[in-house]
């Protein structure tokens, strides 16, 4: 890991301990429901498996898990976890080998590591990205690195990706939402 990276999950860590989570929105995402169509659009009507990097504690989590999609998060701090059982009546099951913590059907999993040490080939490929206050949390000299773990996430021989990074928040009158066909 690097030395930037390593200092910037402490500092998250932090955050999160002392409660710090400004960022944070207590329902899901204006924007992923405004889209939502747009993300898990579908030829074949199936239900799609989404990548939520960084996830935090969000409630879009939930709502994509309760429309039915396959949900993989990422999340460098492991206190996210308890927190999520509790207030969304989600019972995990953690994995040492493999940092991942699922819920019984498997449904919703989440990599409990640093970003760019997850191999996420094992996960994906997925249908679509949901990416909200996620890549602008990332120092600048590593978003070319984020970037590619995204395409590594997406990319499978036959396959379309949607891919929407929302920066918004709710202190603030700033709203932009960037969509990717891929
Ligand atoms: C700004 S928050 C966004 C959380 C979430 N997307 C939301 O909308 O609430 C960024 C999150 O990424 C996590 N994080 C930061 N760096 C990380 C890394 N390198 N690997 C995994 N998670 C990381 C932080 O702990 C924090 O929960």
């Amino acid at each position: 890991m690097s030395v930037v990276v390593e200092e910037s999950i402490r500092d998250w860590e932090k955050r999160w301990e002392e409660k710090r989570t400004g960022w944070h929105e207590n329902n899901v995402n204006q924007n992923l429901i405004k889209h939502i169509d747009w993300l898990t659009k579908s030829e074949d009507g199936k239900r799609k498996k989404i990548f939520v990097p960084l996830c935090g504690q969000t409630h879009d989590l939930l709502y994509l898990l309760q429309l039915g999609h396959e949900v993989f998060g990422i999340e460098a701090v492991h206190e996210c976890i308890p927190g999520l059982e509790e207030r969304d009546g989600l019972k995990f099951t953690y994995d040492q080998e493999t940092s991942v913590y699922q819920t019984q059907d498997g449904k919703l999993k989440i990599f409990v590591g640093d970003f760019f040490e997850c191999p996420i080939e094992n996960f994906g490929p997925f249908d679509a990205i949901w990416d909200r206050a996620s890549f602008v949390a990332v120092a600048y000299s590593q978003r070319k690195a984020y970037i590619e773990v995204m395409r590594r996430s997406v990319t499978s021989p036959n396959g379309k990706a949607q891919i929407c990074i929302s920066v918004s928040n709710i202190n603030s009158d700033f709203d932009l939402c960037v969509f990717v066909n891929f």
